[in-house]
């Protein structure tokens, strides 16, 4: 059992949650994520590691409210106990000194770019944030995203906050003002990484995306989260999340991400219908 022991609500529908995973903790890097189950009959979900604090052996999770499982664990408080928290899972990202990088965080997706971004400026990285949303009260952990930068650029689809356009159009003033980027790291809804890498492939810039594919046992045996990585077949679990974008089988991979739509309707609806209750973890919150 894995203890909950903060909440916060970060902006509408998405929530961050610190569990008490000292293993976890223990090895944890940016880039890896881990696999939940909320409780003994849950399914299966991988989560980012959106952040780790190694001596206390807490790891920090970012979810937005997307379908039945994540809503669940919306419904969970400090105290409550996760029944299975497996990782870290998957391979960490590559952090070494390549000089300027650019890391584009939309949506969700800022809370896994976090992490990395902070482990190029690490070692010794000048590194760009860009971080967007559809409006203003989705922008989340902007003060992180400063600290974690040496410049940071913020955007709203709508212009409610700071300026208006997508990550892609600050995306390409930042390659045009400073012309010498050697990487570029872009995670958040599929769409949006398609569109970075796009434009990065006009600049001949290399691109890295973390790659949501759904995923089951996490470990490379079910073959579920399948995706096409330069005209070959990859495991987005043990051989990802990260892949060069330019290589990636967008098309595949969106294809591929609808395949149980008709299994995540029924199933938040019989959620709600049993009343969109809280899973009981039965230890009291005591372990
Ligand atoms: C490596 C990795 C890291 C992720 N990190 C985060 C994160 O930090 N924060 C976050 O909010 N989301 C993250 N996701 C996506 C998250 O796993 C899905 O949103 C979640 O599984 C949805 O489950 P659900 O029951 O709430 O919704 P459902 O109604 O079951 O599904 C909604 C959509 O979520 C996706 N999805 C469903 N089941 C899975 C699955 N088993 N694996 C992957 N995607 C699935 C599908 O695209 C689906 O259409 C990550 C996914 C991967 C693969
Ligand atoms: S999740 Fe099963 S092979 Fe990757």
């Amino acid at each position: 059992m894995f203890k909950i022991i903060k909440k916060e609500v970060l902006a509408p529908m998405i929530k961050l949650l610190e569990i008490k995973a000292p293993l976890v903790a223990g090895k944890a890097a940016a880039g890896q994520f881990v696999i939940i189950r909320t409780h003994e009959l849950g399914e299966r979900v991988p989560l980012t590691i959106a952040d780790f604090d190694r001596e206390k052996g807490i790891i920090t999770c970012v979810f937005q409210e997307v379908g039945k499982t994540t809503r669940e664990l919306g419904t969970m408080i400090p105290g409550d106990c996760i029944t299975d928290f497996v990782g870290p899972l998957g391979l960490p990202s590559h952090i070494e000194k390549f000089g300027r990088v650019v890391c584009v965080g939309g949506g969700i997706g800022v809370a896994p770019v976090y992490p990395i971004a902070r482990a190029l400026k690490d070692a010794g990285n000048d590194v760009t944030g860009i971080v967007g949303a559809r409006t203003k009260s989705f922008i989340f952990w902007e003060d992180k995203m400063r600290s974690a930068c040496s410049e940071l650029r913020v955007t709203t689809d709508d212009g409610t906050y700071a300026r208006k356009g997508f990550v892609t159009d600050l995306l390409r003033e930042v390659i045009e003002e400073k012309g010498d980027i050697a990487l570029c790291l872009a995670i958040g809804p599929l769409p949006m990484m398609q569109a970075v890498c796009a434009l990065t492939r006009e600049y001949k810039l290399k691109t890295i995306v973390s790659l949501n594919s759904i995923m089951v046992d996490g470990t490379g045996m079910c073959g579920s989260c399948r995706v096409t990585v330069g005209g070959e077949t990859k495991f987005a679990c043990v051989d990802g999340p990260e892949f060069d974008g330019h290589e990636v089988d967008f098309a595949e991979m969106s294809r591929r991400s609808v395949i149980y739509k008709p299994q995540e309707k029924l199933s938040i609806e019989r959620y709600d219908e049993a009343g969109a209750r809280r899973p009981g973890c039965g230890c009291g919150g005591e372990k």
